[in-house]
């Protein structure tokens, strides 16, 4: 079959010709129609990812219809057309996960592929309204997006969020997430483009994080109940001063640094400030997600969608933070 295989760290993605995954009891093998690229993939590829293994198929996302099972018993997944929760083996804590919990596309192989081989529970019945690159978008970005913002952050309809860096794969699920709940969301981005992109979408307000007072820009009354960070920027240790008192902080990447900048502790207490960690999600994030999509009938943002082949292209847009939404794969 065809696939992306990364052999090692700085070398380009290139489609290579290796074996169709061999399935065990309780497994299916999905022929893959579309992919969808996270930060994770480039991290990888720039060899600062935790667990790196070489050769590796990358890729977490993907959607399409189910060729093989490990069982008879199981046949009844064969034709279905499925996305992919690629938060493996969570285990039983809503809390937290497992020491068992890995992502798909490392160390097990991805997506960006003709097939990959998953455990028959990480399969989803495709939400009827979306086309398969549509689906292939949603799986890591949203789980995430949706754990930090419902799970951790216990957003209300009504409470006002504010999604930083609103161009990147999460943030924009973030945005619709908090939107579609009821949510009044501001925003910022490195681009006016992707603020103005965010207004349309329905965010009330956005500025430039670039722009060095952009806390004075963005500074509705009262403060903000939700803030929702991948990057831990320069600006980070502004969210204390526009927390409300009693909100919560929620971040689950560090795209534009290493570590947190100092934070006003004093501030911290005396406001009631929740400072909380994400990662990915449980199954029951996962399908509480899913039921979320077909009510409201949500379609994620695709900033462009590329054929398998041009995974490098597509990579390189993503490190230049050029994208609005989701780059996706297409696989035929
Ligand atoms: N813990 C987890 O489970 C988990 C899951 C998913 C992702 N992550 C991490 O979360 C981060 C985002 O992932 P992603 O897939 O959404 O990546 P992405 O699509 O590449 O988005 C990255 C975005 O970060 C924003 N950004 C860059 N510098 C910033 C700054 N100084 N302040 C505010 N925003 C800034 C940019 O937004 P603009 O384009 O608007 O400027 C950029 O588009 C990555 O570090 C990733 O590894 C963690």
């Amino acid at each position: 079959m065809k696939a992306i295989v990364l052999e090692g760290i700085n070398l380009p993605l290139t489609i290579k010709y290796v074996n169709k995954p061999k399935l065990k009891a309780n497994e299916a093998l999905v022929a893959i129609k579309a992919a969808a690229l996270n930060r994770r993939d480039y991290w990888i590829q720039k060899g600062q990812y935790a667990g790196l293994k070489f050769p590796i198929i990358l890729g977490s996302d993907g959607a399409g219809v189910v060729a093989e099972v490990g069982s008879e018993s199981e046949n009844e997944w064969i034709g279905k057309e499925v996305l992919i929760n690629p938060s493996l083996m969570w285990g039983e804590s809503e809390a937290a996960q497992s020491t068992a919990f890995h992502i798909l596309g490392l160390p097990q192989d991805g997506t960006l592929a003709e097939y990959v081989r998953v455990p028959l529970d990480a399969l989803h019945i495709m939400p009827s309204h979306l086309t398969f690159e549509e689906a292939a978008a949603i799986p890591l970005g949203g789980l995430t997006a949706w754990r930090a913002l419902f799970s951790r952050a216990q957003l209300k309809a009504g409470e006002r969020v504010l999604v930083a860096g609103v161009g990147g794969g999460v943030a924009s699920f973030a945005l619709q997430w908090a939107l579609f709940a009821g949510a009044e969301v501001y925003v910022t981005s490195g681009k006016r483009e992707k603020i103005r992109k965010a207004l349309e979408m329905g965010a009330k307000a956005g500025v430039l994080y670039t722009d060095k007072n952009w806390m004075e820009k963005i500074q509705p009354e009262g403060g903000f109940d939700v803030i929702i960070d991948s990057a831990i920027g320069d600006g980070f240790a502004n969210y204390i001063e526009l927390a409300k008192p009693g909100g919560r902080i929620v971040f689950f990447g560090a795209t534009a640094s290493g570590n947190l900048p100092e934070l006003n502790a004093r501030k911290i207490f005396w406001k009631q400030l929740s400072i909380l960690g994400s990662t990915m999600g449980s199954p029951s994030d996962f399908s509480n997600m899913l039921s979320f999509v077909n009510e409201h009938r949500v379609k994620p943002v695709i900033d462009s969608i590329f054929p398998l082949a041009h995974a490098e292209e597509a990579v390189r847009k993503m490190d230049r933070s050029e994208q609005f939404g989701k780059l996706v794969l297409r696989v035929d």
